[in-house]
Protein backbone atom coordinates (compact mmCIF):
# COMPACT_ATOMS: atom_id res chain seq x y z
CA UNK A 1 0.00 0.00 0.00
CA UNK A 2 1.25 3.59 -0.89
CA UNK A 3 1.04 5.75 1.85
CA UNK A 4 1.50 9.39 0.41
CA UNK A 5 4.38 11.23 1.51
CA UNK A 6 2.42 13.98 3.92
CA UNK A 7 -0.26 11.62 5.16
CA UNK A 8 2.59 9.30 6.62
CA UNK A 9 4.27 12.21 7.98
CA UNK A 10 1.08 13.34 10.09
CA UNK A 11 0.39 9.79 10.76
CA UNK A 12 4.14 9.84 12.57
CA UNK A 13 2.88 13.24 13.99
CA UNK A 14 -0.33 12.23 15.84
CA UNK A 15 1.71 8.70 17.05
CA UNK A 16 4.16 11.08 18.70
CA UNK A 17 1.35 13.12 20.18
CA UNK A 18 -0.46 10.56 21.54
CA UNK A 19 2.63 8.91 23.23
CA UNK A 20 3.40 12.11 25.03
CA UNK A 21 0.28 12.35 26.20
CA UNK A 22 -0.32 9.44 27.56
CA UNK A 23 3.16 9.64 29.04
CA UNK A 24 2.16 12.88 30.62
CA UNK A 25 -0.70 11.41 32.48
CA UNK A 26 1.85 8.39 33.18
CA UNK A 27 3.72 10.82 34.73
CA UNK A 28 1.12 12.99 36.71
CA UNK A 29 -0.20 9.43 38.10
CA UNK A 30 3.44 7.95 38.93
CA UNK A 31 5.47 11.09 39.63
CA UNK A 32 3.21 13.63 40.92
CA UNK A 33 0.68 11.37 42.90
CA UNK A 34 -2.36 12.89 41.26
CA UNK A 35 -5.82 10.53 42.11
CA UNK A 36 -8.91 10.45 42.80
CA UNK A 37 -9.85 10.64 45.76
CA UNK A 38 -9.15 7.72 48.28
CA UNK A 39 -12.24 6.23 50.47
CA UNK A 40 -11.72 8.18 53.24
CA UNK A 41 -11.83 11.79 51.33
CA UNK A 42 -15.69 11.02 50.12
CA UNK A 43 -19.31 11.68 51.32
CA UNK A 44 -22.08 11.96 50.97
CA UNK A 45 -22.96 15.68 50.20
CA UNK A 46 -26.34 15.43 51.15
CA UNK A 47 -25.55 14.39 54.56
CA UNK A 48 -22.21 16.85 55.06
CA UNK A 49 -24.11 18.02 58.57
CA UNK A 50 -23.92 14.38 60.04
CA UNK A 51 -21.10 13.18 59.39
CA UNK A 52 -17.87 13.93 61.24
CA UNK A 53 -15.85 16.16 61.27
CA UNK A 54 -17.89 18.24 59.55
CA UNK A 55 -20.89 18.42 61.99
CA UNK A 56 -18.49 20.40 64.16
CA UNK A 57 -16.50 22.91 61.64
CA UNK A 58 -14.22 24.86 63.59
CA UNK A 59 -10.59 24.85 64.37
CA UNK A 60 -8.78 22.63 66.64
CA UNK A 61 -5.46 22.24 67.87
CA UNK A 62 -3.79 18.91 66.69
CA UNK A 63 0.17 19.14 68.25
CA UNK A 64 2.82 22.10 68.88
CA UNK A 65 1.73 25.26 66.62
CA UNK A 66 -0.47 22.87 64.03
CA UNK A 67 -4.13 23.10 63.67
CA UNK A 68 -6.58 21.64 62.13
CA UNK A 69 -9.41 23.37 59.74
CA UNK A 70 -12.82 21.50 59.61
CA UNK A 71 -14.38 23.86 57.60
CA UNK A 72 -17.62 23.60 55.27
CA UNK A 73 -18.14 25.83 52.16
CA UNK A 74 -21.86 26.57 50.90
CA UNK A 75 -23.61 29.08 49.03
CA UNK A 76 -22.24 31.84 49.65
CA UNK A 77 -20.04 31.19 52.90
CA UNK A 78 -17.92 29.37 55.12
CA UNK A 79 -18.48 27.46 58.34
CA UNK A 80 -16.57 29.04 60.00
CA UNK A 81 -15.86 32.39 57.98
CA UNK A 82 -13.31 33.53 59.82
CA UNK A 83 -10.73 31.41 61.80
CA UNK A 84 -7.81 32.51 63.88
CA UNK A 85 -4.64 31.14 64.19
CA UNK A 86 -1.33 32.25 66.26
CA UNK A 87 1.98 33.04 63.93
CA UNK A 88 3.91 30.60 63.26
CA UNK A 89 1.37 27.62 62.76
CA UNK A 90 0.67 24.91 60.59
CA UNK A 91 -3.10 24.68 59.53
CA UNK A 92 -4.89 21.61 57.58
CA UNK A 93 -7.86 22.92 55.84
CA UNK A 94 -10.60 19.69 55.49
CA UNK A 95 -13.22 21.50 53.26
CA UNK A 96 -16.21 20.18 51.54
CA UNK A 97 -19.31 21.68 49.80
CA UNK A 98 -22.88 21.43 50.77
CA UNK A 99 -24.44 22.03 47.73
CA UNK A 100 -22.41 22.98 44.59
CA UNK A 101 -18.68 23.51 43.32
CA UNK A 102 -16.97 26.14 45.04
CA UNK A 103 -13.39 27.16 45.77
CA UNK A 104 -10.43 27.82 48.28
CA UNK A 105 -8.24 31.01 47.51
CA UNK A 106 -6.11 32.34 49.91
CA UNK A 107 -3.88 34.74 48.40
CA UNK A 108 -0.03 35.29 49.18
CA UNK A 109 -0.27 31.29 50.10
CA UNK A 110 0.07 27.93 48.77
CA UNK A 111 -3.61 27.25 49.45
CA UNK A 112 -6.01 27.23 45.80
CA UNK A 113 -8.02 24.08 45.59
CA UNK A 114 -11.45 23.39 44.53
CA UNK A 115 -14.27 22.68 46.65
CA UNK A 116 -16.61 19.82 45.74
CA UNK A 117 -19.85 18.73 46.81
CA UNK A 118 -18.80 14.39 48.13
CA UNK A 119 -14.94 15.17 48.54
CA UNK A 120 -12.94 16.25 51.28
CA UNK A 121 -10.10 18.75 49.94
CA UNK A 122 -6.98 18.58 52.26
CA UNK A 123 -4.11 21.44 51.70
CA UNK A 124 -1.99 22.92 54.40
CA UNK A 125 -0.22 25.41 55.22
CA UNK A 126 2.39 27.39 57.95
CA UNK A 127 1.07 30.85 58.45
CA UNK A 128 4.49 32.33 59.89
CA UNK A 129 3.14 35.95 60.04
CA UNK A 130 0.94 38.15 61.64
CA UNK A 131 -1.92 39.35 59.57
CA UNK A 132 -5.30 38.82 57.94
CA UNK A 133 -5.60 36.34 55.39
CA UNK A 134 -8.78 36.84 52.91
CA UNK A 135 -10.53 33.16 51.83
CA UNK A 136 -11.97 33.84 48.92
CA UNK A 137 -14.57 31.38 46.47
CA UNK A 138 -12.82 31.15 43.09
CA UNK A 139 -14.91 28.90 41.29
CA UNK A 140 -18.49 30.98 40.50
CA UNK A 141 -21.36 29.31 42.44
CA UNK A 142 -24.11 31.40 41.91
CA UNK A 143 -25.58 34.90 42.04
CA UNK A 144 -23.65 35.44 45.41
CA UNK A 145 -20.28 33.93 44.58
CA UNK A 146 -18.66 37.44 44.38
CA UNK A 147 -19.57 37.77 48.03
CA UNK A 148 -18.77 34.86 49.06
CA UNK A 149 -15.57 35.31 51.15
CA UNK A 150 -13.71 34.75 54.74
CA UNK A 151 -10.86 35.40 56.38
CA UNK A 152 -7.95 33.52 58.56
CA UNK A 153 -6.72 36.06 61.14
CA UNK A 154 -3.24 35.24 62.32
CA UNK A 155 -2.23 37.20 65.80
CA UNK A 156 1.21 37.92 66.57
CU1 LIG B 1 -18.66 29.73 46.30
CU2 LIG B 1 -18.10 31.04 44.36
Amino acid sequence: MKIEKYERFFLYATAVVLVVFFGAILMSVGEAGLHLPTQDAVLDPTAVGETPPFDNPGVYPTGPDEYTAVMVAQAWSYSPNEITVPAGSEVTFYVTSRDVIHGLLIPNTTINAMVIPGQVTKVTYRFEDAGEFPMVCHEFCGIGHAGMYGKVVVEG
